[in-house]
């Protein structure tokens, strides 16, 4: 495997390249090619969201990628039987908890750590047993953050679709507030011992405040560059985001 050598590290998300695939029932767009293509283009790390419907990544696609990535997979899913089963066969380098609705049409909040704080506590310790890394999808909140410490997570992810959403509705007096928010929470993880990652709903026009988090380690993107690669390819467009998140970084 390639020596990472990214002050920050992106994680790209394939999840909707199997999206498309599976809108018409066929067997491409191949994720596993995007994967590979993504990895060439200047990933750090690949991203994909097992859910409990398979809208998208479906188990086999899971096999495919732990057979054929050359970087680390990050392996999204929620707190269940079914997913630990899964996450415990396969052992990904990464496993990030996120909360979950059927209904919803992406993950809508943060995982609520403190209010789940045993139960999720003995949900991680055998995947942490496993060698995978146990991160939690949470709000910028200073009782989730603490909570995740307490359970021995090793990383926080996050989530950055608030600030993302009043930023695209034009309301910038609460996207700065909601970066300050993402600001402190960073700050405050990393003071605990916890490595800090963050993402959703990150796309060019957002995405440099958030690089620029000298606590923030990686970021985890997919939607925009999937729907970008319509137009510009999927390499250019996964190579645009390594260069503003690496400029934001220098700067
Ligand atoms: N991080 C987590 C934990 C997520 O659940 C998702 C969406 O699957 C992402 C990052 C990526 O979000 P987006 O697809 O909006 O870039």
């Amino acid at each position: 495997m390639t020596e990472i050598a990214h002050a920050i590290r992106l994680g790209v998300n394939i999840d909707h390249v199997a999206t498309v695939r599976n809108a018409r029932g066929s067997a491409y767009p191949d994720p596993l090619r995007a994967a590979l293509l993504a990895e060439e283009a200047g990933a750090d790390g690949i991203t994909a969201h097992l859910r409990e419907d398979r809208r998208h990544i479906r188990d086999a696609d899971i096999d495919a990628l732990m057979a054929g990535l050359t970087r680390p997979l990050n392996l999204e899913m929620a707190a269940t039987a079914e997913m630990q089963a899964i996450a415990l066969r396969h052992k990904p380098h990464a496993v990030c908890l996120v909360p979950e609705k059927r209904e919803e049409r992406t993950t809508e909040g943060g995982l609520d750590v403190a209010r789940d704080e045993n139960r999720l506590g003995h949900f991680i310790a055998p995947l942490r047993e496993a060698g995978s890394r146990v991160s939690m999808f949470i709000a910028p909140d200073a009782r989730q953050i603490e909570a995740s410490a307490r359970i021995g997570a090793a990383v926080v992810e996050l989530h950055t679709g608030a600030y993302c959403d009043f930023h695209a509705e034009g309301r910038f007096a609460e996207r700065d507030s909601e970066l300050e928010a993402l600001r402190r929470a960073a700050a405050l993880a990393h003071s605990l011992g916890l490595e800090v990652h963050a993402g959703h709903g990150l796309t060019y026009d957002t995405v440099t405040p958030i690089a620029a988090i000298a606590e923030v380690k990686e970021l985890n993107i997919g939607h925009f560059l999937i729907a970008e690669a319509i137009f510009r390819g999927l390499g250019p467009a996964i190579a645009e985001m390594r260069r503003l998140m690496d400029l934001a970084r220098s700067a």
